[in-house]
């Protein structure tokens, strides 16, 4: 199945792919964390992306839709994928429908006075893996691999009210975009937790399959 992940920031597209991937074996594919690579790895894409990171712009299109296209012309994605982060914004929607035919849009549906607190409280692992202070009871580590958690450099209040006002503007247009071709599914997370709203995500797949 070829799958995209849409929601706010901090709607928990991450926590759920990380589900998703390991029970359906599909493959996942975020573009922040493709973005935040390249910045670890100093490259001009990273460098380019970390400015407009920082201020919780989107990354210019020509950039981003560039990465995706020959990401998802690999060998590993012919049977599918989970596109987390992209596309963003209508015109990525309209390139992607040019390079893939997309099955199924998951709208992650949060309140979104929970999303600052989750965003800032989150600590994640370079294995992928995330969590919130509020659950670590102090931990530093990962529970998965053992390594060191961090906060990213954009989980700050500043950057994040950025980010959401981006969201906003860019992307949010894309639930009336799919909904029109019939491609929408809402996940109605409320303040359900991740266990809770992979069920609802299950579901939703489990129904789709058959
Ligand atoms: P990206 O990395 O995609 O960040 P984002 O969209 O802002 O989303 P997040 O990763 O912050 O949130 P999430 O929904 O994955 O939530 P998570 O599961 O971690 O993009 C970063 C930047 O890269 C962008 O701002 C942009 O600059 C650039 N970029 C990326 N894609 C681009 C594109 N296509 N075009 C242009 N630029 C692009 O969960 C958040 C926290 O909540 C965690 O602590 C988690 O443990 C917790 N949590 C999750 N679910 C629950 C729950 N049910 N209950 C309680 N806590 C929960
Ligand atoms: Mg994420």
């Amino acid at each position: 199945m070829k799958i995209i992940l849409l929601g706010a920031p901090g709607a928990g597209k991450g926590t759920q792919a990380t589900r998703i991937s390991e029970k359906y074996g599909i493959t996942h594919i975020s573009t922040g964390d493709i973005f935040r690579a390249n910045i670890k790895q100093g490259t001009e894409i990273g460098k380019l992306a970390k400015s407009y990171i920082d201020a919780g712009k989107l990354v210019p299109d020509s950039v981003t839709c560039e990465i995706v296209k020959n990401r998802l012309a690999e060998d590993d994605v012919k049977d599918g994928y989970l596109l987390d982060g992209f596309p963003r914004s209508l015109y990525q929607a309209e390139e992607l429908s040019k390079f893939a035919d997309i099955d199924l849009c998951l709208n992650f549906e949060v309140d979104t006075d929970l999303l600052m607190d989750r965003i800032c409280g989150r600590r994640v692992c370079s294995c992928g893996e995330s969590y919130h202070i509020s659950t670590l009871n102090g931990a530093t580590t990962c529970a998965k691999c053992g390594k060191q958690l961090y906060r990213r450099d954009d989980d700050n209040p500043e950057t994040v009210k950025a980010r959401l006002d981006t969201y906003n503007v860019m992307t949010a247009p894309l639930i009336a975009y799919y909904s029109a071709q019939n491609k929408l599914a809402s996940v109605k997370c409320g303040n359900g937790t991740p266990e809770e709203v992979f069920k609802a995500v299950c579901e939703i797949l489990d129904k789709y399959g058959k």
